[in-house]
């Protein structure tokens, strides 16, 4: 007998009857006579402050929304995820991050084993490298020091150690050896070129972090690097008994869930670090993949971030779905992709440090719920993940805010920003214009949500305005405030977004841990490569793309 899909349930029906009685409702109406909205719709867990007023919805809309959660087995799904059953169904295998933010005295038993002992001897090894790296005793080839370490990787084997590498460089540690990091993902070798261009070879080291370790685009970069060490670091010191096996073992770094690609490879054994198939790409910087960021703030700090995630997941497990960070996050998003037609969310940092945070959201939510598959092979009879993008909210302001309040697409936003910065800045005179900085920031934060909520009504104007200059507001957003930027605090940030990415998988009932929709690209990327080289026909090529393909052989010409 086949069950009912979700849209076919009880409490979306009921849902989908009250949002035809909220469409109508500005939401500058709900705050009318609401004095206490603010404090009723705002939660808090760890270090983080959720405020929830700014969504279109009433008691009645969350009463009804947590309905949805119940009936769509939110609490056992969430159960599921943590006790390491095989969620990841397209793919047979549980889907472990959570595992990587586990205490050392914790214990995890999946499938007959233990994880937890894995995971921190995967963290001790890291532990050992950082070590080695930060006493200046990882050495080149020719005798040198480390000192610029880049990673080759893409998607989420680049964008998470990206973005927390960047959120965390004032916690670097002090009295170490530094060590540069960077970052090249392109295929197109650009990144890399760039960084070849100025490194000095006998002092970069390149970390391969690919989980299948087939990525092309990490594996045509590796590629270079490889050719440019061995060139450069064997051409001028071969007396010095520098041959390609030692600069292979000195030089090279791999991270994957494939030890025998890493060896066929030629990366070192002692030098690779292992993770597992049940940790997905975009969620994997807890571990392995996270040597990057170790390197930058140290393994203390790194320990840190992986505390913050865990109180996030203590929360996500304990709290009772009224007061559940994730699930109410996810909730707001339901109500406006499913119930208000409102399918473009966008992420807005206000505090630089999290330039990157965007940009791996877009992975983190579009990859694992741009779906339209039901775990049972159905089609979808609605929308699922929204179209997500964002960049620094006071850069974007003059960007794309002008759509947001004058265009004719409604948004959802998430205001992201911490209460607290550069109150430890030393120089009193510096302290005290920073500290004025970054409340202005805030002002600004705070006063974009406002008019995207109140609209006109935001003004305090007399006489009428002319239609050109008028706000209609009525933009749905979510406030995030850090009480400051810490590892600890980024960390609860980031299982956030995870937990919620996933409470929304469940209620549409799509698998958020696979991504079949990019394999299909990889794959026509090759053939279209063996015609580009002239190895393949281009007979059967469609016609717009075999006029692009001679396009280039024409230029190659000249
Ligand atoms: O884009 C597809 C994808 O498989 C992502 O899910 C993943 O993060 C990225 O490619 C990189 O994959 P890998 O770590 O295997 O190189």
């Amino acid at each position: 007998m086949t069950h009912p899909t979700i849209d076919q349930r009880d409490a979306w029906q009921a849902l989908a009857a009250h949002a035809r009685e909220m469409r109508t409702t500005h939401l500058s109406e709900l705050f009318t006579g609401a004095p206490g909205r603010h404090a009723a719709l705002t939660r808090r867990a760890a270090g983080l402050t959720l405020d929830l007023s700014k969504q279109r919805w009433r008691d009645e809309t969350l009463d009804r929304l947590l309905d949805l959660a119940r009936e769509a087995e939110v609490p056992e799904a969430i159960r599921a995820l943590l006790a390491g059953e095989r969620v990841n169904r397209s793919e047979d295998r549980p889907a472990l991050h959570t595992a990587l933010r586990l205490p050392p005295e914790a214990s995890l038993m999946v499938e007959g084993e233990d994880l937890v002992p894995s995971v921190h001897a995967t963290l001790e090894r890291m532990a050992a490298m950082v070590e080695r790296f930060h006493a200046g005793q990882w050495r080149g080839a020719t005798g040198r020091a480390i000192r610029d370490v880049v990673n080759l990787g893409v998607g989420g084997s680049d964008l998470g150690p990206l973005m927390v590498t960047h959120a965390l460089a004032d916690y670097r540690p002090e009295g170490v050896h530094t060590i540069d990091v960077h970052f090249a993902s392109t295929m197109d070798g650009s990144q890399l070129a760039d960084y070849l261009a100025r490194l000095n070879p006998e002092t970069t080291l390149f970390v391969l972090s690919s989980k299948s370790f087939t990525t092309i685009d990490t594996l045509s970069n590796a590629r270079t690097a490889r050719d440019w060490l061995i060139a450069r670091l064997m051409g001028e010191n071969r007396e010095e008994g520098v041959d390609a096996e030692l600069v292979m073992r000195q030089h090279f770094i791999g991270v994957s869930a494939s030890p025998e690609k890493m060896n066929d490879w030629g990366i070192a054994e002692e030098h690779q670090l292992e993770f597992w198939e049940w940790v997905g790409g975009r969620y994997s910087l807890w571990g392995a993949i996270g040597l990057p960021i170790a390197l930058v703030v140290g393994m203390a700090h790194f320990r840190e971030l992986l505390a913050g995630a865990h109180a996030m997941d203590r929360h996500f497990s304990e709290a009772k779905l009224a007061d559940n960070l994730p699930v109410l996050l996810a909730l707001a998003g339901i109500w406006n992709v499913n119930f208000l037609d409102i399918r473009a969310h966008s992420i807005l940092p206000y505090d630089g440090r999290l330039e990157f945070f965007a940009a791996y959201l877009e992975q983190l939510e579009m990859e694992s719920n741009g779906k339209s598959v039901t775990h049972d092979g159905d089609e979808v009879g609605y929308s699922t993940c929204p179209v997500l993008w964002g960049q620094l909210g006071p850069n974007a302001q003059h960007a794309f805010y002008q759509l947001l309040h004058q265009g004719t697409q409604s948004v959802e936003c998430d205001f992201i920003a911490p209460k607290v910065r550069y109150d430890d800045v030393e120089d009193p005179a510096t302290r005290d214009h920073l500290m004025g900085q970054h409340r202005l920031t805030l002002a600004n934060c705070f006063a974009q949500s406002r008019v995207l909520m109140l609209g006109d009504e935001a003004i305090d104007e007399d006489g009428p305005r002319p239609v050109h200059k008028r706000y209609r507001g009525n933009q749905p957003s979510s406030t995030l405030l850090l009480d400051r930027l810490t590892p600890a605090t980024l960390g609860a940030l980031i299982a956030l977004y995870e937990h919620k990415v996933f409470v929304q998988a469940t209620i549409w009932d799509i698998n958020p841990f696979d991504q079949w929709g990019v394999e299909l690209g990889k794959k026509i990327a090759g053939e279209t490569q063996r015609i580009l080289e002239h190895q393949a026909d281009i007979a059967d090529m469609d016609d717009s793309t075999r006029g692009l393909i001679e396009a280039v052989w024409a230029a190659e010409r000249g």
